[in-house]
């Protein structure tokens, strides 16, 4: 009885003490198995405080499966594991030797080890952050987990830009599976199978502090923080509730989750993209997915013309037996294996979207749908298109054919078409030949990868690169131009959301070497150019700006050329090469605001005047609170709102200081903005702000109400004649000359709004709807930055929902000031003949590359003037 009594008693003591049985090290030579430590739960090493553990242990459901793990202890989950893709057999062993670690199967053949180390080991560690460390005989780290995270990171962890975590097959076969987390340059980014889907600065809770280069990606007590600048500054953070313990991790279903311990439980805290529809493959391939409005889940079923297929996991396929889906090409190989005579397309009802239509720029636009068609048709690696007909966009789908989404807020005018092989047999001719998309093959290629993720990353990225330059190529090829991209020119990195990349060469084509000069602004000339595909563009050759690094140029092109919005000029691509840089906007086919206010070709009718400040209002608006990042123009005049159809308001030169290096900055504060637009803070040392712009708008709708610019003399027979009664005080004593904005003040201040309206109007306004400009224009000209309203009021102001603001008369009185000046300096300047007498503190040389022809008006501003109105 008694020696009986005494082995139970020692097991009761060992079992539950078991996590504090272990030492935080182990030493070589070590052998562990799942067989072995199987009274631990095949646990053979706890972290010093036991937080965590290492362990060889199976998966619900995978009884044959073992891997060797690292588990947080409180809520039993995994947050590495070393043989994701090469599971052992619970008799399988883990050998820690003096080379590293070695993971063998039961006959001892070899399944996953450390790569080789710079000296011996002499012990593996586990940390308190859940790090396991191999040790050499100083105590020196020759190979951490941390550096080779699966699809885990926990706080103390960085995910080093350009490295990824992966997201496993399922909740319970940790090998790797199709979605990957990547830290990028400047945001970190899902992709399914190499094509992007998300972004962590797509979220709502997601804030974009500053615009380094993303150097890690981290999570600590209190968010998850994109960090630049050597680690010292924050470029992108999501704040979350303070919590001693959270995880990050891309699940199995594709989405990015945050975890914080509640008890001995995770708790979700934060997902992206939070609608499951936006996952591309969340409903198999082709099937739809449909955001449940009462359940708020998605739910999946299959478009009309298809059901779902046999294999249930698959998704749909043609409901039409003698269609069939195609699997699409092997990359490497570029001649089609379907005739593309048995190639049709079914066509998708209303109201669906995929995945990468918000992510891929479209491959051409301005085509038709036939020739849409015949681009895919003629793509062994395009599975179907969407077209935008009022653009003529095409959008090929390639590689891979996920899920579509569903969604009533899609544009009606977006329409999909499924490429489909007609003949039954089609599809099983060659099932074996086509692998890009099959997923078997996909952990085989991962397992070699595995330890070297940037390469596994650098590959698919490559792909995706490969596979633009293939589309630019087929594009090229049809319209019968040998021009391609050379490959020396694509690049090692790879930035999310950069816009169409072209060859120098290509640009001096397209705008004939660069004869067809169209207007010139701070950073450079424009010219106008059309492309192979026949669009009509303007070619913006930066030359007033130091040559920018060639990564940091694209990641500013990256964030401007994502800025969509109505009233703003869409950034097309750009050129880096050598030391090129260009950039290719759409053209605006009615020019320039000035040219058509103050040239003399027909009057712009007051509603047109209208409709341009509101366009121009809401795409400042937009740029101050309406992106990811706040952009501040600096240079709003009539020069940079150009005009589309309908006389529709689209702001150029937008985020164009962000191409400037911290150097040249000191440069940006004086050859930025332009006399007459720029606001009194610009001439001091006070801060830029949004409300600059404010004030250059208040300017531009003055102008916008005279049909003048603001510092030009105003001629007698115009001003004056129609209505002597209204002879300003201010012009009396030099003819003329009349500084506008303070005209409006004074006209302001006597109610006589009609009197500063275009005299060619010649009646065709009421005064109500000048005073209704003129207030607002003089409430956005206010001295004091802080009482100028947004643009966002502004924009209400204009549509009506906010009451017209009342000016601060005190508030303005610096307009008196600088009338006076600028009626004195245009009649030294009729003396001397002498075009320029400016003298702008800050001032250098570059200062005369912005002069726009108007040099009288801040001729009234030097460098111990402008203290005056102060
Ligand atoms: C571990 O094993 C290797 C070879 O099996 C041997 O050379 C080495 O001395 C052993 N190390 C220790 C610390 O036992
Ligand atoms: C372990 O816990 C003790 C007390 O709870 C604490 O003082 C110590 O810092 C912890 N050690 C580590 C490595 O976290
Ligand atoms: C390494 O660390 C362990 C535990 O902290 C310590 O006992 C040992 O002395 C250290 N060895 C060296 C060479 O510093
Ligand atoms: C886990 O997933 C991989 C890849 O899909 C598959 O090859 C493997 O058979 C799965 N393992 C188990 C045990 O189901
Ligand atoms: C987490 O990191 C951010 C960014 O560096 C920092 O502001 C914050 O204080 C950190 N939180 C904790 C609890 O350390
Ligand atoms: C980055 O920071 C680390 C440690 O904080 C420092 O050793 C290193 O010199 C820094 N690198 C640069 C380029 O500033
Ligand atoms: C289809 O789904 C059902 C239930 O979801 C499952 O029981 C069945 O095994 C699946 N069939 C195949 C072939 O995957
Ligand atoms: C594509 O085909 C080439 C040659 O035919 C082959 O070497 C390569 O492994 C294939 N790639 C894939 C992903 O199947
Ligand atoms: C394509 O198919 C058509 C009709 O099925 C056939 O006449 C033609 O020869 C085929 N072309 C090739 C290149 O196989
Ligand atoms: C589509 O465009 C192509 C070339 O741009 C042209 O040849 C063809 O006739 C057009 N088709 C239709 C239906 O307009
Ligand atoms: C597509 O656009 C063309 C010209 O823009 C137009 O004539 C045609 O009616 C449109 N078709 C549809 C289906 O909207």
């Amino acid at each position: 009885m008694e020696p009986l009594l005494f082995v139970a008693t020692i097991f009761l003591f060992i079992a539950p003490a078991s996590s504090i049985s272990f030492s935080e090290f182990i030493h070589p030579n070590f052998t562990a198995s799942h067989v072995k430590f199987i009274d631990y739960g095949g646990s053979f090493l706890t972290s010093h405080n036991g937080t965590f553990k290492a362990a060889i242990v199976n998966t619900r459901s995978q009884q044959n499966s073992f891997y060797l793990c690292i588990i947080h202890v409180l809520s039993n989950t995994i947050i590495w594991s070393a043989n994701r893709d090469t599971p052992i057999s619970g008799s399988g062993k883990m050998n820690l030797t003096p080379k590293g670690i070695i993971i063998s199967d039961e006959n001892g053949n070899l399944k996953w080890s450390t790569p080789p180390l710079k000296s011996s080991v002499s012990a593996l560690r586990l940390t308190e952050m859940g790090n396991l460390v191999l040790l050499d005989g100083f105590n020196g780290s020759l190979w951490e987990s941390f550096h080779h995270p699966t699809d885990t990171i926990v706080i103390g962890q960085h995910l080093p830009a350009g490295e990824s975590l992966s997201s496993a097959v399922s909740d319970y076969n940790l090998s790797t599976g199709d979605y990957s987390l990547t830290v990028g340059a400047s945001d970190a980014e899902l992709q399914w199978q190499g094509q992007m889907y998300w972004k962590l600065s797509m979220d709502t809770k997601a804030y974009v502090d500053s615009r380094y280069i993303v150097d890690y990606m981290a999570i600590n007590r209190t968010g998850v923080y994109l960090f630049g600048n050597n680690g010292s500054a924050v470029v992108i953070r999501v704040v979350l509730p303070p919590s001693n313990f959270r995880i990050a991790k891309l699940d199995a279903s594709g989405q990015f989750t945050v975890l914080r311990l509640s008890g001995s439980d995770l708790e979700q805290e934060f997902m992206g993209p939070d609608d499951g529809c936006q996952i591309p493959f969340i409903c198999g391939r082709m099937g739809m997915c449909a955001d449940d409005a009462t359940s708020g889940s998605p739910s999946c079923s299959c478009p009309a013309g298809f059901h779902l297929a046999s294999q249930n996991t698959s998704g749909c396929v043609p409901s039409d037996a003698s269609h069939s889906l195609p699997v699409a090409c092997n990359s490497t190989r570029k001649e089609s294996l379907l005739n593309s005579s048995v190639v049709s397309y079914l066509r998708l009802g209303y109201g669906m979207d995929y995945f990468a239509n918000h992510f891929f720029q479209p491959s051409t636009y301005d085509v038709n749908l036939s020739f849409c068609q015949e681009l895919c048709s003629d793509d062994c690696s395009c599975l179907g298109i969407f077209f935008k007909n009022s653009s003529g966009s095409c959008y090929m789908l390639g590689n891979v054919l996920g899920s579509i989404m569903s969604s009533s807020t899609v544009d009606s005018d977006l329409v999909g078409y499924i490429k489909v092989l007609v003949g039954p047999t089609q599809a099983d001719l060659n099932p074996n030949n086509s692998s890009s998309n099959q997923n078997q093959d996909f952990p085989l290629v991962a397992l070699v990868l595995l330890p070297f993720t940037g390469f596994f990353l650098f590959a698919a990225l490559g792909f995706l690169w490969w596979r633009r330059w293939k589309l630019h190529k087929s594009i090229d090829s049809k319209s019968g131009n040998p021009n391609t991209l050379s490959s020396g020119d694509l690049e090692a990195f790879y930035i999310p959301g950069l816009p169409q990349r072209f060859d120098y060469e290509e640009l001096e084509v397209a705008t004939d070497n660069f004869k067809n000069l169209i207007g010139s602004g701070g950073f450079g000339a424009v010219y106008k150019g059309i492309l192979n595909d026949k669009t009509i563009v303007a070619v913006k050759k930066i030359t007033n700006v130091g040559v920018q690094g060639k990564k940091d140029f694209c990641t500013e092109i990256a964030i401007i050329g994502n800025i969509h919005h109505v009233n703003l000029v869409k950034l097309k691509g750009f050129c880096a090469q050598g030391r090129q840089r260009l950039l290719v906007y759409e053209y605006m086919n009615h020019g320039s605001l000035d040219r058509i206010l103050f040239g003399n070709g027909p009057v712009l009718e007051w509603q047109e005047r209208f409709d341009i400040a509101l366009g121009t209002a809401r795409g400042l608006a937009y740029l101050h609170s309406g992106c990811e990042q706040k952009i501040i123009h600096c240079d709003i005049k009539p020069e940079n709102i150009l005009l589309h159809y309908h006389f529709q308001a689209k702001i150029s030169d937008f985020g164009l200081s962000k191409l400037l290096t911290p150097e040249q900055s000191s440069l940006f504060t004086t050859m930025r903005g332009t006399r007459g637009y720029l606001a009194p803070e610009w001439l001091t040392n006070s801060a830029i702000s949004e409300k600059t712009d404010v004030y250059s708008f208040g300017m531009v709708l003055l102008e916008l109400v005279s049909g003048r610019r603001n510092c030009s003399p105003r001629s007698q027979s115009h001003s004056m004649d129609s209505n002597s009664s209204g002879v300003p005080s201010s012009s009396s004593s030099a003819s003329a000359l009349v500084y506008f904005p303070l005209l409006a003040l004074e006209m302001h201040e006597q109610g006589k709004y009609l009197e500063l309206a275009d005299p060619r109007l010649e009646g065709r306004v009421t005064n109500e709807e000048v005073e209704k400009l003129v207030r607002i224009a003089l409430c956005c000209v206010h001295e004091e930055p802080a009482i100028r309203p947004n643009m966002v009021s502004v924009v209400g102001m204009l549509e009506g929902g906010i009451p017209v603001g009342q000016p601060r008369v005190e508030s303005l009185n610096f307009l008196r000031f600088y009338g006076r000046r600028f009626t004195e300096a245009s009649m030294i300047e009729e003396e001397n003949g002498q075009s320029d007498v400016t003298i702008i503190p800050r001032a250098n040389a570059s200062l005369t590359s912005t002069t726009t022809g108007f040099p009288t008006c801040f001729s009234y501003v030097s460098s111990h003037q402008i203290s005056g109105p102060r």
